[in-house]
């Protein structure tokens, strides 16, 4: 069945990766990202694949721009059941090098941004007694040197994940989280360009350390968070599945 799926932070990466993906499963997708002009590729590749999706501005941080973006899915797609909480930023330091806007802008975006997201479009999905929520964590929860804000937001974001599958099953709406290994993206190439090394070395460094042998890509991605959307994954709840080419949870 056709459903309004939002995917924040869609502009690119895996957020562009998801979006295209639900669309391709059949449902119409909002795009939502800081700039609604960063939006148009995503949703251009989806229109021409015969897909709907329109493109939303707004900071998933700020109250009054997720209310704003909430009423124009509904207005122009119809009420959203299905929510991807992708958007996400690193700024990375040691701790002793980390400033109080470091930790303040990554809890802002990760979990401020999903709990505003998941608390807003949870009155559509309720009222429909069908919604799927899908966290995007990371294997950084389990604890990552120079990351101790985005490894703490991502912890978090699987408790919240745990909540909401807690307090929302009985809505017919399941939360998840995917909590991806290395995936090459925008986000992975400036962390390799902040350590000083080529992306291609960045890569097969993390490669050696990934029991596939391959690096992971935002359809790898994509199709987890696919799966846990589907009519099939009804039963499945508040779990915390890590695509990371093996074991690393
Ligand atoms: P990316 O940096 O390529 O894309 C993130 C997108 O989120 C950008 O388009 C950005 O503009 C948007 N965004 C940032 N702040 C926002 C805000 N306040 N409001 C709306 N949109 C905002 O990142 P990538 O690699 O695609 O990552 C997507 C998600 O997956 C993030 O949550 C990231 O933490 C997570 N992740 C990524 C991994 C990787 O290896 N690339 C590994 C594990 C998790």
């Amino acid at each position: 069945m056709p459903h309004t799926a939002i995917v924040t932070g869609g502009a690119r990466g895996i957020g562009a990766a998801t979006a295209e993906r639900l669309a391709r499963d059949g449902n119409a997708v909002a795009v939502i990202d800081l700039d609604e002009s960063a939006c148009a590729e995503t949703v251009g590749r989806i229109r021409s694949a015969g897909g709907t999706a329109i493109a939303i501005e707004a900071d998933v941080a700020d109250t009054a721009a997720v209310e704003r973006a909430i009423d124009r899915v509904v207005s122009e797609l119809g009420a959203p059941t299905i929510l991807v909480n992708n958007a996400g930023i690193l700024r990375d330091n040691l701790l002793f090098k980390m400033t109080d806007a470091d930790w303040d802008a990554v809890m802002s975006v990760h979990l401020r941004g999903a709990f505003l997201m998941s608390r807003a479009v949870q009155a559509h999905q309720v009222t429909a007694g069908w919604g799927r929520i899908v966290n995007l964590s990371s294997t950084s929860a389990l604890g990552n040197r120079g990351q101790a804000n985005y490894a703490t937001a991502k912890a978090g974001l699987q408790g919240f994940t745990k909540t909401l599958a807690i307090e929302l099953g009985r809505y017919g709406v399941t939360a998840n989280a995917v909590a991806p290994g290395f995936i090459m993206t925008d986000m992975t190439r400036a962390t390799a360009e902040r350590m000083g090394m080529s992306f291609d070395d960045f890569i097969a460094l993390n490669v050696q350390h990934t029991p596939v042998a391959r690096a992971g890509t935002p359809e790898d991605i994509a199709a987890a968070v696919s799966y846990f959307c589907s009519e099939d994954a009804g039963f499945v709840s508040g779990q915390v599945l890590y695509v990371a080419g093996g074991p690393r949870a």
